[in-house]
């Protein structure tokens, strides 16, 4: 078992990341504020990341930084009471995050996961503005946030193609199956394979009154039968997942974007397409084939293709900053 220690206001980030590395539960009994900014003095420290021999080494440094920092942060924990109750001075109410985050509180828990819930709950209330559908989606804690909207973009620039039937694989928070529904589509399946996601689709689309357009369900990869249109917007980078958060923005070994290429022409009606949403940084990175090279060997064919670069700032002390400012993102317009 851990053993653990009990750290306040005295404690510095030097001393608190010694006990930490020692694999010690630090519990905080001090003002919430001070240990917010104990964290971050903490996170500054292990947070550099020296880039590899190759790109994708320097990817792999950078994740098993994150992992790490992630492990060492979470080692950071306060006592929460029944309904999240924070006895410490200058705490947040989080009773509603947290529990719409992890359900009822259970004891003891990592001051990053809290933090977490809150911000994520902020997004939840306010909403993310989305432009192409001139109204705001309400990520819930975990679901992938359509906070980049060139992607968005390009799914409501496509030509229509009229479908009388769509999917929308991997619908996250429902933003595309409503763009979509707002396109024309009156008869959308989106699915996703994260209980989460489903939920927050589901309160999404109700929100903006397309149920009638819209089923959501769960589901790993493709609904039963067949669609005139298949949309899918996978995780962008191959890479192991360490937490259920990283599932929506990491594809381990691209498993749903292979999986995708592989099922998808048995899903397609005769005349149907299907549009691919996907940047081009994995294989800028060398962590894996090009995409036009996944479509074609998976034996598709590629239509048309329309890409946009990404309008995201990159961070100066991010390693993989160059290839980030060189990323396209694509919709491929594939057919059998
Ligand atoms: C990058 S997010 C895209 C979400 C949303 N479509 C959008 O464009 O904002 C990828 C989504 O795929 C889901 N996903 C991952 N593997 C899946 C699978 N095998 N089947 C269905 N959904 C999956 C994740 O849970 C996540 O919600």
């Amino acid at each position: 078992m851990e053993s653990t220690v009990v750290i306040g206001d005295e404690s510095t980030a030097d001393h608190a990341l010694k006990l930490a590395r020692q694999g010690r539960i630090l519990v905080w009994r001090g003002d919430y504020r001070n240990a917010v900014q104990l964290l971050a003095a903490m996170r500054r420290r292990v947070g550099k990341v020296r880039r590899g021999s190759s790109p994708a080494d320097t990817f792999r440094r950078y994740r098993a930084a994150a992992a790490r920092r992630a492990r060492l942060l979470g080692q950071v924990q306060v006592d929460v009471g029944p309904g999240y109750a924070l006895e410490l001075p200058h705490a947040p109410d989080v009773a509603e995050a947290c529990t719409l985050a992890f359900g009822p509180s259970t004891g003891r828990m990592p001051l990053t996961d809290i933090m977490g819930a809150l911000g994520a709950h902020r997004w939840r209330v306010r909403g993310v503005h989305v432009p192409a559908l001139g109204a705001r989606i309400h990520p819930h804690y975990g679901v992938f946030a359509p906070t980049r909207h060139e992607y968005v973009d390009l799914v409501g620039s496509m030509p229509w193609p009229g479908p009388s039937k769509v999917f929308d694989v991997g619908t996250g928070t429902g933003v595309l199956a409503a763009l979509l529904a707002q396109r024309g589509a009156d008869d959308v399946v989106a699915v996703d394979i994260e209980p989460r996601a489903v939920e927050c689709a589901r309160a999404n689309v109700d929100r903006l009154g397309l149920a009638a357009s819209i089923r959501v369900g769960q589901r790993d990869l493709f609904p039963a039968g067949t669609a005139d249109l298949i949309v899918c917007n996978p995780p962008w980078l191959p890479s192991a997942v360490s937490s259920p958060l990283d599932t929506a923005v990491y594809d381990p070994g691209s498993r749903m974007l292979r999986g995708f290429l592989r099922g998808v022409a048995g899903h397609l009606t005769a005349d149907g397409e299907a549009w691919l949403i996907v940047s081009d940084l994995a294989e800028r990175l060398g962590l894996r084939a090009p995409t036009r090279t996944l479509i074609t060997g998976a034996g598709l064919v590629v239509r048309d293709r329309m890409d946009v670069r990404p309008r995201h700032r990159t961070r100066k002390d991010d390693p993989l900053a160059e290839y980030r400012a060189a990323e396209v993102t694509s919709l491929w317009r594939i057919t059998r």
